[in-house]
């Protein structure tokens, strides 16, 4: 028995379960007219409907005596206290000091890491400033009309995903392209339509030792100087993002184009850091700030606000409710804003990576499930794609619904249509239709007896499938910001319950380690390694057909 699942509230909320796996939303929609209002939040620009889930006040009161008797509150102190909460390295998670827009200190280990964090910020706004007024200039003295970043994870999705999402921001000149796959087709189509004398490379890894930015970085100043022919201009061109000084200038990156950041900063949550300068270049520096404040805003909701009106552990204890009791594996993620695309990728690195765990910080095995699998696409899209399942599959999923109010800049009713279909959806997957609503429907369509008695239990669906639906007064940066600092936190509150250490990563280093392995292997150095044989033949074929090829 783990101590979670020895917790007073842990066991009331199984015996509550009981019951509440059998109540349909429709009935307490029925029951309690006031639902709408009584499970609705709102803050920084962002609304909450949670009503649409299978809960009751009871629910929640239970599920935040869950956080408390877990030590959410507590582990939201230790956050913002700059504590070693990421325990496996030693390290604070203090990403929330990146986006501190008071002018209050925020120490870990009594040192107060503003000052380092406002330098850094000042330094990027002067190079983004320059960059973007076309006063950097390149080795042809003309200015920069395209950026490339190149980095993998945290040091690509999270400025991916905002580029994207704040497009209606972006500075007209600058075209922003994102490289991460090693393989090579993503970097040659990318530089297919680049010039080098108006490129600037963004090299971007917090550890500057990862194999694919690396290969990356390495293959584009290969292509830019087989152009520019003068090493000199590489400093022109390439800037680097990182903790790690000594590899930036091992790179041959000088240091004073180095924008650094800390260990205290996980990949996944670092798009606040000098890893957003790409967003910075893109929508400048008042927006990035914007995009700070709306951060630091939901930030100070989340230390301060009450765990009953606190969004980010309403969203985590929902989550928990369908994860631990009900079973559910995964959660989906639906923006339906266009330029929202990106996020179901990025709050999947964000949730999977921190939570995808099954061993507590004090070394124990879990017995309860933890992370579910997070997925999703844009809203219509995936309407039209994988929503069957979710309304009439055998999983429940729960969804959030993700939306802009503002329909500024759209086409005429093309806002309105979007907005119907997001909010038909969530009520659909609320009501559902019965057998009776289904044998009506059908009659009015002028079937007969026999058809109807053939087609209605396909026409059935079950409802009571949960969601939220959380609403942007605007996609601007400041919402933006505050969308993402909601699922940061959390998530955060989620590992905190599970007991996990949401800032370590330990599970992508198995496969690392083995692909160095074999990677000499595939390129014929030292001696083959006692393998199993599907990875063997698996090896021996590549390396067949590779000699295959270079003959031909
Ligand atoms: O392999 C996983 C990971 O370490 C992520 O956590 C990280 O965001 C990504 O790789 C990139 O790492 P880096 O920024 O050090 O290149």
């Amino acid at each position: 028995m783990s101590r979670l699942t020895e917790l007073p509230s842990w066991k009331a909320l199984w015996s509550h379960f009981t019951r509440a796996r059998d109540w349909h939303m429709r009935e307490l929609f029925e029951e309690q007219p006031a639902r709408a209002s009584q499970f609705w939040l709102e803050h920084a620009g962002l609304h909450l409907d949670y009503s649409k889930n299978r809960i009751t006040g009871q629910t929640v009161t239970l599920l935040l005596q869950l956080a408390r008797e877990a030590g959410v509150p507590e582990g939201i102190a230790a956050m913002f206290a700059g504590e070693r909460i990421n325990t496996t390295e030693q390290r604070a998670a203090f990403h929330v000091a990146l986006r501190n827009r008071s002018s209050l200190p925020m120490c870990i280990g009594g040192e107060d890491v503003m000052p380092q964090v406002r330098s850094v910020l000042q330094r990027m706004a002067a190079f983004a400033a320059k960059v973007r007024h076309g006063e950097w200039l390149g080795y042809s003295r003309q200015p920069i009309t395209d950026v490339v970043n190149i980095g993998i994870g945290g040091s690509d999705l999270g400025s991916l995903m905002a580029c994207q999402a704040l497009r209606a921001h972006a500075h007209p000149r600058l075209n922003m392209h994102f490289v991460s796959n090693v393989d090579s087709a993503q970097l040659q189509d990318t530089l297919r339509r680049v010039h080098a004398e108006t490129t600037l490379f963004v090299i971007e890894s917090k550890t500057f030792t990862t194999q694919e930015t690396l290969t990356n970085a390495h293959t584009a100043r290969d292509w830019f100087l087989r152009r520019a022919r003068d090493p000199a201009a590489v400093a022109s061109h390439f800037v680097a993002v990182s903790t790690n000084l000594k590899a930036v200038r091992e790179f041959g990156i000088d240091p004073s184009n180095m924008f650094e950041f800390w260990d205290w900063v996980g990949g996944r949550f670092s798009l606040w850091s000098a890893i957003g300068l790409p967003i910075m270049l893109s929508i400048g520096e008042r927006n990035f700030l914007d995009l700070l404040d709306g951060a630091y805003s939901m930030d100070c909701h989340f230390r301060d606000a009450p765990l009953e009106s606190n969004m980010p552990v309403l969203m985590a204890m929902l989550g928990i409710w369908y994860i631990n009791f009900f079973g559910a594996g995964s959660h989906v993620i639906a923006p339906y804003d266009q330029p929202l695309h990106r996020l179901p990728a990025f709050i999947q690195q964000l949730d999977m990576e921190s939570n995808g765990k099954r061993t507590t910080r004090d070394g124990t095995l879990v017995d309860y499930e933890t992370a579910p699998i997070i997925w999703g696409g844009t809203g219509v899209n995936s309407q039209h794609a994988f929503f069957q399942l979710l309304h009439q599959g055998t999983h429940i999923s729960p969804i959030d619904f993700i939306a802009s109010l503002d329909g500024r800049g759209s086409l005429p009713g093309h806002h309105e249509i979007l907005m119907a279909n997001m909010f038909a959806q969530a009520e659909a997957f609320m009501r559902g239709r019965t057998a009776d609503e289904a044998r009506a429907e059908l009659a009015a369509q002028g079937l007969d007896d026999e058809a109807i008695g053939r087609l209605c239990a396909f026409k059935v669906f079950d409802g009571n499938r949960p969601s939220n639906t959380l609403l942007l007064d605007h996609l601007d940066p400041f919402c933006l910001g505050a969308l993402v600092a909601l699922y940061e936190h959390k998530i955060f509150v989620q590992g905190m319950v599970w007991g996990l250490n949401s800032f370590d990563q330990w599970g992508v280093e198995l496969g690392k380690k083995l692909a160095q392995g074999i990677l000499d292997e595939l390129e014929g150095l030292g001696t083959p390694a006692p393998r199993d044989a599907s990875t063997r033949h698996l090896i021996d074929l590549y390396r067949e057909q590779r000699a295959r090829q270079r003959c031909a």
